[in-house]
């Protein structure tokens, strides 16, 4: 890279003085671990979703492995998932002993496709549950696959690490099926730096999660050191897990969360941006777009047979000119464990293949101010014009 150029990263948190100031608060209170901040965050957090149960634990990977064990996903369960997702969707299945098996995205999408799930379904009587994720921030087709899910007794876990804030006429994504996930990952449309939500409307799967992200005790720290009439007692119920998130995280989420709708406004403007800046660029194609999108990535795809480079040396050129990107996802049937493991070949799922070979992601967060953006935008044109194939 030029090192004149002042680079821009793929992506940035937001944190200010009032994040700080949280943290600040919560360090000087004496009580670091889960308690008060945590259990707010989650009352706020359920307030804004329209969730029953907002349940705090400390990334998306914990809440989908709590999600389906408190389903009772176990082994000789099967779990249908896109392959076009990040590995440890299919991680946490297996940690259950289940199997996870794909299905195909949608033609031109990256979401799910609710057909293919109906036929996989239909071949897949051991299926237990189905797991869509919103790619990108963008609502899967739920209520086809909430219709499919029932017509063969599958439990619904959302995954919507992407996905927030994204208000769908059914419900924000992550509130439609029986259980969803949302991270507050990093590089996430809010964040804790690491953590993540779990909602759901069953009572008895929030309890049975309540207990197992902590030890699979009875009570909690708080309840038995801080509660009027507290005691060290507990009992053990089940050997649980520790996935609990920390006050000093959960004071971030509650200032990030007042900041959201700012936040997806932002991420809104800047999408818009591209789409126009892009609608005539006849070497990649936009990303879908559609109600309740969180326009958490932005996913060009790349039209290769009209560039004389591949989508590699498509982010090296960009990389050069000072832009960050990224490649959401590798899919997973074609990385060496669950190729592998289950025997599965690359053009097992052509859509989510197709997919991966051509996607670019741009830069696209608040803090992305209007010169970054143009900078952005003519590299992009930039590199497609410098290779552009002449036919
Ligand atoms: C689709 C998807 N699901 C789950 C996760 C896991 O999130 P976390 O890092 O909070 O565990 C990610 C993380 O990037 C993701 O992209």
């Amino acid at each position: 890279m030029n090192p004149s150029i002042d680079p821009i990263p793929f992506a940035r948190p937001m944190i200010g003085s009032d994040e700080e100031a949280a943290v600040l608060r919560v360090m000087r209170s004496g009580w670091l671990t889960t308690g008060d901040e945590a259990s707010a965050f989650e009352r706020e957090f359920a307030a804004f979703v329209g969730c029953r149960h907002a349940l705090a634990v400390n990334s998306a990977t914990a809440g989908l492995h709590l999600a389906l064990e408190a389903h009772g996903i176990g082994p000789g369960d099967e779990v249908l998932l896109s392959p076009y997702t990040f590995a440890s969707a299919a991680a946490v299945v297996r940690h259950l002993g289940a199997r996870p098996v794909f299905v195909d995205v949608e033609r031109d999408g990256f979401n799910i496709d609710p057909e293919a799930l109906a036929e996989t379904a239909a071949a897949h009587p051991t299926a237990r549950a189905v797991m869509p994720v919103h790619f990108a921030g963008l609502p899967c087709r739920m209520d086809r696959i909430i219709e499919v899910a029932r017509a063969h007794q599958l439990v619904v876990i959302e995954d919507a690490a992407h996905a927030f804030p994204s208000p769908t006429a059914g419900g924000y994504a992550g509130t439609i099926g029986d259980t969803g996930v949302f991270s507050f990952y990093a590089t996430k449309t809010i964040t804790t730096g690491e953590g993540g939500m779990v909602c759901t409307k069953d009572d008895e799967v929030a309890r049975r999660i309540t207990m197992m992200r902590l030890h699979g005790i009875d009570r909690t720290v708080w309840d038995r050191y801080r509660t009027p009439g507290a005691t060290w007692k507990y009992d053990v119920h089940e050997a649980g897990f520790k996935y609990n998130l920390p006050d000093i995280l959960a004071a971030i989420g509650r200032v990030q969360l007042g900041r959201a709708e700012a936040f997806l406004e932002s991420r809104k403007r800047i999408a818009a941006r591209y789409r126009e800046a892009f609608s005539d660029a006849d070497f990649l194609t936009l990303p879908p777009d559609g109600d309740g999108n969180a326009f958490h990535l932005f996913v060009v795809r790349l039209k290769l047979d009209s560039l004389t480079i591949g989508r590699d040396e498509f982010i090296a050129s960009l990389a050069e000119r000072g832009i960050g990107c990224s490649v959401h996802f590798i899919p997973l049937h074609v990385t060496r464990f669950y190729a592998g493991t289950y025997g599965l070949f690359e053009r097992q799922f052509p859509r989510a293949l197709e997919a991966y070979r051509r996607a670019v992601s741009l830069p696209i967060y608040p803090g992305l101010d209007d010169d970054p953006i143009d900078r952005i935008i003519d590299a992009v044109r930039a590199v497609g014009a410098a290779h552009r194939r002449i036919r």
